[in-house]
Formats: C-alpha cells, sequence, structure tokens
C-alpha cells in the first residue's frame, strides 16, 4: 500500500487565494482593510522566523500587519500595557502574540489579557470553552487547519476512531474538540500513556503534535489509516522531519501530510482566515 499524500502547501494556496478575493471584495465595498499585530517578545530565532512568514502571508492576501517587536526584557506589565492597546484599537482586528514567552512573563496572564474576539490563535479560555460547547468562535490555527485539510481531502470523519499524540493547549487539545465536534470517538495519549503503540494501531486517524522527530513508525500503523503529523524538527543532518516517520509511514497509512509541505503551511493560512474572520464580525 502507498499513502495518498495530502498536498497541504498547494490547499494552503488556495485558501490563500480565497482570502485575499474576500478583503479586495471588503476593500470593494467601502469597508476597512483587516488589520493583524503580530507581537514578537525577545529573539528567540524559531520565534523570528515564523513571525516574518506570519507578515509576509498578511501582505500576500491583502491583511494589514502592525508589528510589535519587544525586547526580551520587556516587562509583563508593559506587554500587558501594549495588548490594551490593540484591544482598544479599531484598526486592529486580531491579536498574535507569539509563544513561547520569555520565562519572566506568565503567558496565562498574557492570552487572558486579548480581547476573545481579537485572539485570532483561539487561546483564550473563552474561545477554547466555546469550541469545548461545540459552538466554537475563533478557532485554534493548527487544529482548524488539519480540520480544513481533512475536509479538502474529502475524508469522512463520523464514527472514525482518532488518537491525538500530544495534549497541549495549542495543538492536542484543541485537536481533540474538533474530533469530537465533528463525530469521531478521541482518545488522547500523552507521555503518560501507557502502551501507546496499541493504541495508535487501532486508530483509523492518528494526528501528532509532540516535538519529537519520527517517534511514530509505519508498523505502528493500522493498514489505511489517516496520518497527520504536526511535528517539525530539525535533524542532525540539518534537514526537517515530522513526528512521523515518513518513509515507513508511507508504506502502510491510507493518507499522510508531508513535512514540510503538510500541516505547517495550513497554521499560517488558518490564521489570516481567522484574521478575516474576525474583521467580517
Ligand atoms: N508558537 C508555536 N505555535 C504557535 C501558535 O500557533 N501561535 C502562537 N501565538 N505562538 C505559537
Amino acid at each position: 500500500m502507498s499513502a495518498r499524500i495530502i498536498d497541504g502547501k498547494a490547499v494552503a494556496a488556495q485558501l490563500r487565494q480565497q482570502i485575499k478575493q474576500q478583503v479586495e471584495q471588503r476593500l470593494a465595498d467601502g469597508r476597512p482593510t483587516p488589520g493583524l499585530a503580530v507581537v514578537l517578545v525577545g529573539s528567540d530565532p524559531a520565534s523570528q522566523v515564523y513571525v516574518s512568514h506570519k507578515r509576509k502571508d498578511c501582505a500576500e492576501v491583502g491583511i494589514r500587519s502592525f508589528a510589535h517587536d519587544l525586547p526580551s526584557e520587556t516587562s509583563e506589565a508593559e506587554l500587558l500595557g501594549l495588548i490594551d492597546q490593540l484591544n482598544a484599537d479599531p484598526a486592529v482586528d486580531g491579536i498574535l502574540v507569539q509563544l513561547p514567552l520569555p520565562a519572566h512573563i506568565d503567558t496565562n496572564a498574557v492570552i487572558e489579557r486579548i480581547l476573545p474576539e481579537k485572539d485570532v490563535d483561539g487561546f483564550h479560555p473563552y474561545n477554547l470553552g466555546r469550541l469545548a460547547q461545540r459552538r466554537p468562535v475563533l478557532r485554534p490555527c493548527t487544529p482548524r487547519g488539519v480540520m480544513i485539510l481533512l475536509e479538502k481531502s474529502g475524508i469522512e470523519l463520523a464514527g472514525l476512531d482518532a488518537v491525538v499524540i500530544g495534549a497541549s493547549n495549542i495543538v492536542g487539545k484543541p485537536m481533540a474538540l474538533e474530533l469530537l465536534m465533528a463525530g469521531c470517538t478521541v482518545t488522547v495519549c500523552h507521555s503518560r500513556t501507557r502502551e501507546l503503540e496499541a493504541k495508535v494501531r487501532a486508530a483509523d486517524l492518528v494526528v501528532v503534535g509532540v516535538g519529537r522527530a519520527e517517534m511514530v513508525k509505519g508498523d505502528w500503523l493500522k493498514p489505511g489509516a489517516v496520518v497527520i503529523d504536526v511535528g517539525i524538527n530539525r535533524l542532525d543532518n540539518g534537514k526537517l522531519a515530522g513526528d512521523v516517520e515518513f518513509a515507513s509511514a508511507s508504506k502502510v497509512a491510507g493518507w499522510l501530510t508531508p513535512v514540510p509541505g503538510g500541516v505547517g503551511p495550513m497554521t499560517r493560512a488558518t490564521l489570516l482566515q481567522n484574521t478575516l474572520d474576525t474583521s467580517e464580525r
């Protein structure tokens, strides 16, 4: 068996094209340009790359981006003050604070300070709570991007046994809520889970987001399973690898996302979609 490869890059490009047209239509209707504030504290190299991608994506689709690059010594009070300003600014529809934040800043306090209606990451307890209630407003970008990929691939989710590996607030937990909402029976696995392999082997759909290169092997999978790899890991040889061993998994899975070119571009495109959605509300 050879897995069908889910081309996240192509689906994301399509989504950006649609968003661009919708932004153009808004302007033609005399409505304001959607605006996204992207806040970066400190100089973590990976965060700098992610943030520059987000700003470039905004420019491509006609969303205005407001850059706030703050030094790593920024105090929590200063950051909260900036968020208050952005909350009050009518040109700013969405606010994204790149994580992780420096250790002296309380991440939850920052997330909770963002107005829920501007929380384009979907991390505010209000938005996670709405998702848990099956009446989502703003949905976290990576899980929402995965749901769009599954839908565009024509994969029927209702009734599937799904395993999510990783229980983070950014990926695993909201992913589990999305799949539950779509009618899957969901098992969330984490570092304390027993007999992980056996759980994965029983799954029709596996979503992995733990940040451990090539942890999930092909022989863990049920033949024909849908496998979504959220991991992005830099190998010693400089290459990127997912959390799934691609070569062996592609011989067993029915569907598989590559790394790079799978979930990553969808996360970025979904942020633009969330920003457009908030400005439309
Ligand atoms: N750091 C890693 N992933 C994310 C994300 O989706 N949003 C934010 N704000 N920070 C991140």
